[in-house]
Formats: C-alpha cells, structure tokens, sequence
C-alpha cells in the first residue's frame, strides 16, 4: 500500500484517512474494501451520508439508466424532470403523511450551506441577528455555520470572530439535573440577563458529533413550544440524524412537532451524492429571487438518488428493519459491553449509538479502542467532547451477521485494550 503521494501533495487538512490508513478502492452495502483486498465492515456510513449502504443496487439502477439516457446532469436551479419527480415523491411519501406543508429550498451540496441559508433566511424573517445554538452541538464548518458550532478547535479555525450566537445548556449527562429549558425561558424573560432575544434556536435532536447527546421527546417539545411562546424560529438541523437513522424518516418525528425551518443533507441523496435542502413553513418563504444562490444547487443525479431511496424506505420496510436492528445493538451493548467497566455508558437510538468513555480513560483508551477495531476490519469513528465517544453508525442497511460481526470486533478491541491499559474487566 502506498500513500506517498497523499503525504506529499494533500493538504494537512485531511482528516479521516489518518484513523482510517488503508486505500480503499470498492465498496457494497456495509462493507469497504481496500486496494490490498482487505474488507473492512462500516460502521461510520460516510459520517451518516450512506444510510441505504453502498453502491445500493436497487438505487444504482435508476442512476445508471438516467445516465444512459443523458439526462441532464447539471442543471443550476433550472427545471428538470429529475427535479420534479423528486418533489412529488417527497411530498407525497415524506410530507404529506406527516401533514406537513413545507416549501423546498435546495441548497448548495453540503450540509453547511443548508445551514448558512436557515441562519440568513430566519434572520431576514424575524429582523434579528442573534441565534441561540446549543453547546456540544455540530452545524458546519463555513462561518455562519461554524458560529453555531461549539468544539473550540473547530472554532479557532476560522480566524475572525464568530458573532451573533449565544450557546444555551444540551440536556446531556452533566445537565440531568439541571432544566435547560426553564434556563433559556428565564433567559429570554429576564430584562436583565444581558442576552437578546434571538431570531432562531438552532438545535439536533441528537448531538451525533457531539457525542451522541439524545434529547428526550419532552425537551424537544418544550423548545418546541418555548419558541412559539416567544416568537422565536425553531431550525431542526437533521442533516446527520435524518432520512431514517433514528427508525422515522425525520428525529423529531418521535416528539410530533413542527418546526419552522428543517435542514437535510447527507443521506437524503440515497447514494452518497452531494445534496442539501431547506425546508420552511410555506409563510416563511419571503426569499428575494436569487437571494441564496449558487451554482450547484440540486445535482440532478441526488435528486435521482433521493426519489429512488425514498422508494427503497417504503418497499423494503426499512423502518421494521432499523427498528429489529437497533434493538440488537441495545441489547448487545447492554449486556456485552456496560458490563464491561461499570464506568463505561451507551446511549442510543435507532441506528446511531455511542459508547462513552470519558469516565474509564478518556480519549486516549477511545483512540485505542478505534485504532484497534480497524485493525480487526472495522470503521468507526470517535466523536463528542476530545473524541471520547465511539460511533456506531452503520448502514441501515447492514446485513445482521455483520452488524453482529462489527459488535463482537469492538468488545474484542475493548477487552484487549482496557487489559492492555491495566483497567479491569
Ligand atoms: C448535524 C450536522 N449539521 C451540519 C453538518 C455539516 O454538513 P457538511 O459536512 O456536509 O457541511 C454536519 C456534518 O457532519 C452535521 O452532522
């Protein structure tokens, strides 16, 4: 394996190819092979853009036959065929159900435009330039975004200040005790707390960078009604945990609230294309022609994608699927892995889990862990505060003996690991 040329002429910036160090060249559903033929099962899904596997069969066919027919491939925000077929089929199997009237804004192809477009637009609506953001919570990496962002490191990247967003308390472990939502309530009410009141509350569902930070369905419900009692947008930044990771096509579905502005993008293209999209209450569409622009909005093969995966959801009965596979790793996490260290924790939901290990040797034993687990022939990732949190983020698609396969590899890791590391087992 060579990666001689990376070194030399990739920028340091490079990131994932670090923890991953092989050069992969194929990959089918949730497994990745490298050039050297060694399979590696994938428990990180391109960072949730791959939740219908990879190469996914029943998708590449209406890709492939859509390329054969020289259908349009780029299409800047003109009409296409391949543009309204998704529209209608996201209305009709996605919002309608939901009875949800939501205008489509396609954004740039990444998640952090989706983003940047929601800070501008809620700002234009209410006449203000605050944002409240949540601690712990991930948005992007451009600067509107990245304002929104918490990790430091993240932020001192920028360079320039990052203004107009106050971080409010997540109701993660260290604030069980403490009501986050009665803090911003008496934030927002106290005419002396120093804090404007803000144009949107940006927030995720689930913290899944942050490390896996899961806010019940009553919080979520309670911001939820704490905007509407203060005339303030609620933006739902599902980009990683949307399109079905959480069991329903969108997280907050589990608390049946509206909010005003939701955000997609990773999976929603169905096969790992660059797409993002915007979605706002219909009243909330005061755009100005043009006014969030750019020249890769809506690439004609993700909308292709995106129609066919919704497709793929319905007819093979993904969400049973994630349901019977998300009670495994709860189970297997429960039973095979807390049992490990009794200071070890996992927190989880649908198809996204972590284990924490911020009690039991922080970040160095999670790096240990992860290096070890690709050792074996696993992908996984480390996420939340100094990456103490590994990532269980497969396909959803996952056939069961490998997602059971994954599960046994990071308990053999862990083992290995904490005895290597001197902690009891
Ligand atoms: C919740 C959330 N929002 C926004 C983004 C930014 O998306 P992108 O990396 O495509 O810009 C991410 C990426 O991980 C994310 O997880």
């Amino acid at each position: 394996m060579t990666t001689d040329i990376f070194d030399l002429y990739e920028s340091n910036v490079r990131s994932y190819c670090r923890s991953f160090n092989a050069v992969f060249n194929k990959a089918k559903n949730a497994v990745i092979y490298s050039e050297e033929g060694r399979d590696y099962i994938d428990f990180f899904a391109g960072a949730g853009a791959l939740n219908y596997g990879h190469n996914n069969d029943f998708i590449k066919e209406k890709i492939l036959s859509y390329f054969n027919s020289d259908g349009i491939m780029h299409g800047l925000d003109m009409y296409t065929v391949a543009k309204r077929d998704f529209i209608n089929k996201f209305n009709e199997s996605i919002l309608k159900p939901r009875g949800l009237d939501y205008k489509i804004q396609f954004c740039g192809a990444t998640g952090t435009n989706a983003v940047e477009a929601a800070l501008k637009l809620a700002r234009k609506i209410k006449r203000r330039a605050g944002i409240f953001s949540f601690m712990g919570g991930f948005h992007g990496m451009t600067l509107g975004s990245l304002a929104a962002t918490g990790n430091i490191q993240n932020r001192l990247g920028a360079g320039v200040q990052l203004p107009n967003v106050t971080f409010m308390p997540y109701p993660y472990k260290f604030m069980k005790s403490f009501d986050t939502i009665d803090y911003i309530d008496n934030v927002l009410n106290d005419a002396n707390s120093g804090i404007e009141k803000p144009a949107a509350i940006i927030f995720e569902t689930i913290q899944c960078e942050g490390g896996i930070n899961i806010a019940s369905t009553d919080w979520i419900r309670r911001l939820s009604d704490l905007c509407k009692r203060n005339d303030i947008l609620l933006i739902c930044d599902d980009i990683q945990a949307g399109c079905g990771r959480t069991g329903t096509f969108f997280s907050f579905d589990r608390a049946e609230i509206v909010p005003d502005i939701v955000l997609l993008s990773k999976s929603i293209s169905g096969y790992g294309f660059p797409m993002s999209l915007l979605l706002m209450k219909r009243e909330h569409d005061i755009w100005q022609p043009g006014e969030h622009n750019g020249t890769f909005r809506g690439n004609q093969l993700a909308f292709i994608g995106a129609q066919r995966a919704l497709e793929y959801w319905e007819e093979f009965n993904l969400q049973k699927d994630v349901q019977e596979k998300s009670d495994f790793i709860k189970n297997y996490l429960t039973n095979e892995i807390l049992t490990l260290h009794n200071l070890l924790d996992v927190r989880g939901i649908g198809m996204v889990w972590g284990i924490d290990f911020s009690d039991v040797g922080g970040a160095e034993i999670s790096k240990q862990i992860a290096r070890r687990c690709f050792e074996f022939g696993l992908i996984i990732e480390r996420v939340g505060r100094n990456d103490t949190v590994l990532k269980i983020m497969p396909p959803l698609t996952i056939e069961m003996e490998l997602l059971q396969t994954g599960c046994r590899i990071i308990k053999q890791a862990i083992i290995d690991v904490f005895k290597e590391n001197g902690l009891n087992v």
